[in-house]
C-alpha cells in the first residue's frame, strides 16, 4: 500500500487507539452504524474521528482539537453535531463550524484503509470541501 501523495506536507500516520495499537478496520466498523464517529490517535497524534460508513469508513478523519481554545470535542449523536463543552462551539457532522465563539472549522485528513485492515492518515491540504475555502490548516 502506498498513501495518496501528501504534497510535501509532511508524511502520514496509522490511525491508533488509545491503547497505541493500529486500529483494525474490520474490527472497528463491527457493530458499529453507518455515521457512527469515533476517536482514534491521527497525525501528530491528534484525537481524529474515524467516520463509520457502508461498511467501511469515510474517506475523511476529522481532527477534535476545537478550534477556539483546544479542548477535544465530543461527537453528540442525538444532535449529530460535534458539541464543545468548554465554551459551547458547535460543529455540524462533518466537522463544519456552525456555532461560536470557535473561529474556523476542525481540520481534516484524508483517511483510507489499507490492505493490512489499518487506517492511513494523510494530511489535508486540498481544498476544504465544507467550506469550498483553502484548508487553513495546511
Ligand atoms: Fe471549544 Fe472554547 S475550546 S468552545
Amino acid at each position: 500500500f502506498v498513501p495518496p501523495a501528501s504534497g510535501g506536507a509532511g508524511g502520514g500516520s496509522t490511525a491508533k487507539d488509545a491503547k497505541g495499537d493500529d486500529v483494525k478496520v474490520s474490527a472497528f466498523i463491527a457493530g458499529k452504524a453507518k455515521g457512527d464517529r469515533e476517536l482514534t490517535q491521527g497525525l501528530k497524534g491528534d484525537p481524529t474521528y474515524i467516520v463509520v460508513a457502508d461498511g467501511t469508513i469515510a474517506d475523511y478523519g476529522i481532527n477534535a482539537i476545537c478550534t477556539h481554545l483546544g479542548c477535544v470535542v465530543p461527537w453528540n449523536k442525538a444532535e449529530n453535531k460535534f458539541m464543545c463543552p468548554c465554551h459551547g462551539s458547535q460543529y455540524d457532522e462533518t466537522g463544519k463550524k456552525v456555532r461560536g465563539p470557535a473561529p474556523l472549522s476542525l481540520p481534516l485528513a484524508h483517511a483510507a484503509v489499507t490492505e493490512n485492515d489499518t487506517i492511513a492518515l494523510t494530511p489535508w491540504t486540498e481544498t476544504d470541501f465544507r467550506t469550498d475555502e483553502p484548508a487553513w490548516w495546511a
